[in-house]
């Protein structure tokens, strides 16, 4: 199967008939998913055709009250005599024939009916198959994204665009929608050529008029729609922005604000949606009224048609007329798919962008696979820059030997998050910058690095899920509950684990917050503990504990950066006694490296700083 990143990347897609192509990849649209539908829509026009069709001879015999000349006709004629041979009738008498002319119309509507129904299943099977993998696709594309991309993207938009990614299947309804209304037309107008060419011709005439008032009411929708989707956007935005920063919005008791903020965003929504109903509603009876005048002319017509009315001529208008209103709505429908076409609607818009490459900040990756530290990790004047002129590192030289600890320190905003972000590939960086025991980490395949360096942000991360989900999160392997346990003992968070009433089993609620800042923290370091990696990279948090808990984090962190090459962003004293090498960082460079005692006798920014005691 034809799937997002491994397979549809690094393309700007330009044309709209690329845009389709991809789309129907992604889905996995083989062409007999389109033309079978089509064929079904052949098959459902021909028998509607040919039963009113039927109606023809039907009427005429019921009006003139002999339906021998039906026997004569080229098709029909045949199958009623060979419908005569099967049903052994010697007798040929009106009424049998009528009876067997009432049998074929059934017969026809029945096969329709059928037709139709394995139609409607087949495209609910398909659509179902496709919205399956659209969503699966876009989802697979969002999880290959580059970290940036998050940091810029409104996580809000991201999922209503999930949510609303089977608006695509419209692409496949609209084929089938197309060809169907198309089939019909022409059915209908055989049907009413057959009962006069002149009048069908003078119907004809009024299809440009229709036509021509199914494009304006169309371009208007189209438009109101793609502000509606716009409106309905920004809600999901500040419906997110609002509900995840919950407790500033309480802590400033912001409610009312907010309360207001979503109420207008829903009235602008209600007022576009309004327009746009209204504008549907218009549909059908301006549709209707256009018709109505269309049968108008043709009654108008008629009269010089049919000169004198007899029985048959008038029953035959009405068969036309039956043929004409079903003829009419379905031109309608034509008249829009043509749109639908000509320009894709915006759902489909978002859907499509996600298949785009540009500005997915997608990290790039090698295929050598990454077997653990052997001898060290070099940065090598890195520069880096999160946006474009403003160099958050710049000529950064520094390495880490295996098996030691290197303490980074330095101001807030210094770029020490950066630096690990660089080692855990969050961010592309720049060639021949960052090496692993010689090889750059861009030759490296992602799964590879990331199985070997444990990662403990700044902010821990933590799922809405138990205790035990989130600290065994992403291992490859089962881990027995004695290796959980000892994790968590090793994090000094067992004790606080187990006075839970359903201890490993305790749900921790968005992003943990059912747990304290410290408690948060020791967790995330269990789980960084559990997976047991060789490297640790280790963003020590900032916010101040009392005093019990930052002793046992600082135990936990001492311990834990035993036998292990750890690059830890220190704030901690013990931290910084402990480490082989103090790396010290401003404005993103490195402006002092060494051992503690070196530091101290340098006298410089970093005496400075431990003077203070300030490690930010
Ligand atoms: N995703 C991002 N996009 C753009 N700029 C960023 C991003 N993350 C950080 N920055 C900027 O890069 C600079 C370095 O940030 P970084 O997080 O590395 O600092 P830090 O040394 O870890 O600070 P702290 O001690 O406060 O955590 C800052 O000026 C910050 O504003
Ligand atoms: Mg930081």
């Amino acid at each position: 199967m034809l799937f997002a990143s491994e397979t549809i990347g690094g393309r700007n897609l330009r044309t709209r008939m690329e845009k389709v192509r991809l789309l129907f990849r992604v889905m996995g649209v083989r062409i007999d998913h389109i033309l079978l539908p089509v064929f079904f829509s052949f098959l459902i026009a021909l028998f509607s055709g040919v039963g009113l069709g039927l109606l023809i001879p039907l009427v005429k015999g019921l009006s003139s009250g002999d339906f021998s000349t039906v026997s004569d006709m080229p098709i029909l004629g045949r199958a009623l005599t060979y419908t005569l041979a099967v049903l052994n009738a010697s007798d040929t008498s009106n009424q049998i024939i009528f009876l067997v002319l009432i049998g074929f119309v059934l017969a026809v509507q029945v096969c329709r009916n059928v037709i139709l129904y394995a139609q409607l299943v087949y495209n609910a099977y398909w659509n179902g198959i496709f919205r399956k993998r659209i969503a699966s696709g876009m989802f697979k594309r969002y999880l290959s994204f580059g970290q940036q991309f998050f940091d810029r993207e409104s996580q809000g938009k991201l999922q209503t665009t999930l949510a609303y990614s089977n608006e695509v299947l419209w692409l496949l309804n609209v084929i089938q929608t197309t060809s169907a209304s198309l089939f019909q037309v022409l059915a209908r107008f055989v049907v009413m050529l057959c009962i006069s060419w002149q009048l069908s011709l003078s119907t004809a005439l009024i299809l440009p008029l229709l036509y021509i008032a199914v494009r304006i009411k169309a371009n208007k929708i189209r438009h109101i729609s793609r502000e509606r989707r716009e409106a309905h956007m920004q809600l999901a935005r500040e419906t997110f922005n609002t509900l995840s920063g919950i407790t500033l919005v309480k802590s400033y008791a912001r409610e009312k604000e907010m309360a207001d903020r979503f109420e207008a965003l829903t009235e602008s929504f209600r007022k576009l949606d309004m327009g746009a109903q209204s504008l549907y509603a218009l549909a059908q009876p301006a549709q209707e009224l256009i018709i109505l005048a269309a049968f108008s002319l043709i009654i108008y017509f008629a009269g010089s048609v049919f000169e004198g009315a007899t029985i048959e001529s008038v029953s035959l208008l009405v068969v036309f007329l039956y043929a004409a209103n079903g003829m009419l709505p379905q031109f309608a429908t034509l008249g829009k798919a043509g749109l639908t076409v000509a320009d894709l609607s915006a759902p489909v818009g978002n859907v499509i962008r996600v298949f785009d490459d540009e500005g997915k900040f997608q990290v790039p990756q090698g295929d050598r696979e990454f077997k653990g530290l052997q001898h060290q990790i070099e940065y090598r004047d890195l520069t880096f820059a999160y946006q474009e002129d403003q160099p958050v590192l710049q000529e950064l030289t520094f390495t880490v030997q295996k098996n030691t600890t290197v303490a980074l320190v330095g101001p807030s905003g210094a770029g020490k998050t950066t630096i690990l972000n660089l080692l855990l590939r969050l961010y592309d960086c720049p060639e021949r910058a960052l090496f692993v025991d010689g090889e750059d980490i861009r030759n490296f395949t992602h799964q590879s690095l990331q199985q070997h360096i444990a990662y403990v942000s700044q902010e821990p991360i933590l799922f809405n899920d138990t205790i035990r989900y989130n600290m065994t999160f992403g291992l490859d392997r089962d881990v027995s509950d004695t290796e959980v346990r000892d994790a968590a003992q090793k994090a000094r968070i067992l004790d606080f684990i187990e006075s839970l009433p359903r201890k490993f089993e305790t749900e921790v609620g968005d992003r943990g917050m059912q747990l304290s800042g410290g408690e948060k923290q020791r967790l995330a370091l269990a789980r960084a503990l559990l997976k047991g990696a060789g490297i640790l990279a280790l963003d020590e948090a900032t916010s101040s504990l009392d005093s019990q808990t930052e002793r046992l984090i600082q135990e936990a962190i001492d311990e834990a950066v035993q036998g292990r090459t750890a690059i830890v962003i220190a704030h901690r004293l013990s931290t910084i006694q402990n480490a082989e090498k103090i790396v010290v960082i401003r404005d993103g460079r490195v402006v002092e490296e060494g051992a503690l005692s070196q530091l101290l006798e340098q006298k410089g920014f970093f005496s400075k700083l431990w003077q203070a005691q300030q490690f930010y």
